[in-house]
């Protein structure tokens, strides 16, 4: 009997197509999608590192040559072009679901969870590794969490488009898989 279940629970994860992780830098989406992955026997993909293997250029780099308008152009168009295999979970820039058409192509083409996190837990998370992060250089204590509350006000109205809005407090690849099962 036990066995029935878990063949349907398994039926159901194995078709599960593109996954987009959402959510603001620090958020976690590379760490939760590698472990999802993995549970699920899917490729996992990050499209900064897409972008920058494609460009030869870090996102940094990037940001001072040619600005963040440039940016964000081939940002979505590497969305709209790479080839995806049929499952996967894709980690996403915290800015990409915010600019041109890319939450809806997202929702076209896979199912999009937001993982959603309080200005003060991001900004802790962030403090230490945002050199490599252009739109947070130079912020630092009191006014990187200034920062960060104002920019996810800006942007919750496009995540919140997501098909999931999963808790990121403790948030667990089982946990996501459960949401996921719903
Ligand atoms: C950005 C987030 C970064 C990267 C770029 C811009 C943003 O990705 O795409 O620095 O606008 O929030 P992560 O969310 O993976 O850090």
């Amino acid at each position: 009997m036990n066995n029935l279940s878990s063949d349907n629970s398994t039926q159901t994860t194995k078709q599960l197509g593109l996954i987009f992780l959402i959510g603001f830098m620090g958020s976690g989406k590379t760490t939760l999608g590698r472990k999802l992955a993995s549970r699920l026997g899917y490729m996992f993909m990050d499209l900064d590192h897409i972008f920058e293997a494609q460009e030869g250029i870090t996102i940094g780099e990037y940001f001072s040559k040619y600005g963040e308008e440039a940016f964000r152009k081939l940002e979505s168009e590497v969305l709209k072009t790479h080839k995806y295999p049929e499952h996967a979970i894709v980690a996403t820039g915290g800015g990409l679901p915010c600019f041109f058409d890319n939450m809806d192509w997202m929702r076209a083409h896979g199912k999009t969870i937001y993982i959603k996190l309080p200005p003060k837990t991001l900004a802790d998370r962030l403090q230490n590794e945002k050199d490599e992060r252009p739109l947070l250089r130079e912020r630092h204590g009191e006014a990187l969490v200034q920062f960060i509350a104002e920019k996810l006000e800006e942007r919750e109205p496009f995540y919140n488009k997501a098909n999931i809005i999963a808790n990121g407090l403790s948030l667990t690849a089982e946990r996501v898989e459960e949401l996921l099962s719903i």
